[in-house]
C-alpha cells in the first residue's frame, strides 16, 4: 500500500518504518526541512532503540523515504496518516492548528480518494473538524472527490516503540464506514497474525480510549506517589505495599512504581486536555484535577527532602544528577522532572553536574552554556565534589553501580533516589545515607 506520514516525529517517523518494514511504500512529510534532510543525509532526529537500523534498511530497500514536498506527499499516500503534533494551548485544551494545517493541506491537493488518519491525540469531535477542513478546502476549488477520516491512536512507548508497534497490545481504529475499516484491516493485517488486536469502533470513541487509557496511567500513577508520601508518615514502606497489591489480578503490577513524578509529551499535556473536554462538556472529571497537583508536588518532593537535609542556602553547593530524559531510554526532556529539580536547585544558588546516557545533546540545547550547570559524559565523573547524588531517571545503567567508588568521589555519601532503585538496607550498609520514596530507611 501508499502510505504518506504527516509529521515525522516519534510517532510518525516510528510509525512510517514499521509500516514500510512489512513492505509498504511510505512517504514521510515534515515541515521542518531540517529533520527531513538529517533523516535524507543518513541522520536520525530522535533517540529511540532499533530505529536508526531499521530506518537505514527501508530507506535502502527503497520503501522510505522523507519530503517536504506537502503536494508530492497529498499524491503519494492512498492512506494519509496526521501525526503531528499536539502540544497544549494556552489554556490546556489540545492546540490543534498543526492538526487542522495538515487538514487542509490535504483538501488542497488531493486529486484522488484519501483515507484520512487521526493519529495525533486529538479530543473527541476532531474527525469532524478535519472533514470540515478538507471539504472547505475542496469546496474552494470547486471539487468534490471522496476521502473518508477515522482514528487510529497511538499507543507507542518513547524507548519501546518498534516492539510496541510491531507487536502491539490492540490497535484501535475508528470509522464510520466499511471502506476504511477494511482498508485498516488490511493495512494492520501484518501486525496481527499470531491472534485479533483490532479494537474497532465509531470515531469518537476512539478518540476518547486514548485519553482514557494516558488518564487511567497517570491516576495509577500519582495514587501509587501520594500513598508513599502517606506510607513515609506512617512508617510503612511503599515497595512492600506495591507488591501487597500488585498480585490482585484486579490491580496487578504495572504502572505502580512511586517516584518523583510523570512527565514527558503525553501523560501531562493529555490529562490536561481530558479534563479540559470534560468541564467544557459540563461532565468534569474530579479526580484529574487530583491527579494533576499531586504530580506537580511529586516533582519537587526530592527538592523537599534535600532542603531539610542541606537547608535552603544551597549557593557554593554543586549537586550531581543522575538521569535527565523524563524516562529511560529517549532524549525526551518535555516536562520531564529533572527540569523541575535543577531550575530549583539553581533558583537556592546551588550548581549542578549532570549525565544521562541519551539527553545530554537536548539538555544543552534546552539550558545552553551556563555556569551552574556542567554535564559529563559517565555517571561516576557527575559525582566528584558533589554534596549529594539526586537519582531522577530508573535508566538500567544506574541500578548496580560501584558504590565504593561512589562514596570515595561525593564529599558525603548522601543519596536523593527519586526512583526506589536501591534496597534501603543493602546501601545504607554500603554506609551512605539514603533519601528513597515512601520507603523504611
Ligand atoms: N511521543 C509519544 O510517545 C506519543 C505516543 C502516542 C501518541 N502520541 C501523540 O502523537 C502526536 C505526535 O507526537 P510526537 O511525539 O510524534 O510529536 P513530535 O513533536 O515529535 O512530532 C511532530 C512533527 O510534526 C511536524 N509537523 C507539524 N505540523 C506539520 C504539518 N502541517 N505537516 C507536516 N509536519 C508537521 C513537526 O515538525 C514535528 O516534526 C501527538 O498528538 C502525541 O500526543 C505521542
Amino acid at each position: 500500500m501508499k502510505i504518506t506520514l504527516i509529521g515525522t516525529g516519534y510517532v510518525g517517523l516510528v510509525t512510517g518504518t514499521c509500516l514500510a518494514e512489512v513492505g509498504n511504500d511510505v512517504l514521510c512529510l515534515d515541515v521542518d526541512p531540517r529533520k527531513i534532510d538529517l533523516l535524507k543525509s543518513g541522520g536520525i532526529p530522535i533517540f529511540e532503540p532499533g530505529l536508526d537500523d531499521l530506518v537505514r534498511r527501508n530507506v535502502a530497500a527503497g520503501r522510505l523515504q522523507f519530503t517536504t514536498d506537502i503536494e508530492a506527499a497529498v499524491h503519494f499516500g492512498d492512506i494519509q496518516f496526521i501525526a503531528v503534533g499536539t502540544p497544549p494551548d494556552e489554556d490546556g485544551s489540545a492546540d490543534l492548528q498543526y492538526v487542522t494545517a495538515a487538514a487542509r493541506n490535504i483538501g488542497r491537493h488531493m486529486t484522488g480518494y484519501k483515507l484520512v488518519v487521526d493519529k495525533s491525540t486529538v479530543p473527541v469531535g476532531t474527525a469532524d473538524r478535519v472533514r470540515a477542513a478538507i471539504r472547505e478546502e475542496l469546496g474552494s476549488r470547486g471539487v468534490d472527490i471522496d476521502f473518508s477520516v477515522a482514528s487510529n491512536p497511538e499507543f507507542l512507548k518513547e524507548g519501546a516503540a518498534i516492539e510496541d508497534f510491531m507487536k502491539p497490545d490492540r490497535i484501535v481504529i475508528g470509522t464510520d464506514n466499511e471502506q476504511a475499516t477494511q482498508l485498516l484491516r488490511r493495512l494492520y493485517a501484518p501486525f496481527q497474525r499470531n491472534h485479533e488486536r483490532l479494537v474497532t469502533m465509531d470515531i469518537r470513541s476512539a478518540e476518547l480510549t486514548k485519553y482514557a487509557a494516558n488518564a487511567m496511567l497517570a491516576t495509577r500513577i500519582s495514587f501509587m506517589n501520594e500513598l508513599a508520601v502517606l506510607a513515609e508518615k506512617l512508617g510503612a514502606d511503599i515497595e512492600l505495599v506495591r507488591q501487597g497489591i500488585g498480585s490482585d489480578p484486579r490491580i496487578g503490577y504495572h504502572f505502580l512504581y512511586a517516584g518523583c513524578g510523570y512527565g514527558g509529551s503525553c501523560f501531562p499535556k493529555d490529562v490536561q486536555a481530558l479534563r479540559r473536554t470534560a468541564e467544557e462538556s459540563g461532565a468534569p472529571l474530579r479526580v484529574l484535577n487530583a491527579v494533576e497537583e499531586a504530580n506537580e508536588a511529586q516533582k519537587s518532593v526530592l527538592i523537599t527532602k534535600l532542603k531539610a537535609r542541606f537547608g535552603e542556602a544551597l549557593a557554593g553547593r554543586r549537586f550531581a544528577l543522575w538521569g535527565l530524559a523524563f524516562k529511560p531510554n529517549t532524549d525526551d526532556m518535555r516536562e520531564a522532572p529533572s527540569r523541575v529539580m535543577m531550575e530549583a536547585l539553581w533558583a537556592m544558588g546551588a550548581s549542578v553536574t549532570a549525565y544521562d546516557p541519551a539527553a545530554m545533546e537536548e539538555t544543552h540545547r534546552i539550558y545552553g552554556d551556563r555556569p551552574d550547570l556542567t554535564l559529563v559524559d559517565t555517571p561516576m565523573k557527575a559525582l566528584a565534589d558533589a554534596d549529594a547524588l539526586l537519582i531522577v531517571t530508573e535508566w538500567k545503567a544506574f541500578r548496580s553501580p560501584d558504590f565504593a567508588a561512589m562514596k570515595s568521589l561525593l564529599k558525603a555519601p548522601v543519596i536523593f533516589d527519586g526512583r526506589n532503585l536501591y534496597d534501603p538496607a543493602t546501601i545504607q550498609r554500603e554506609g551512605f545515607e539514603y533519601y528513597p520514596i515512601g520507603r523504611r530507611v
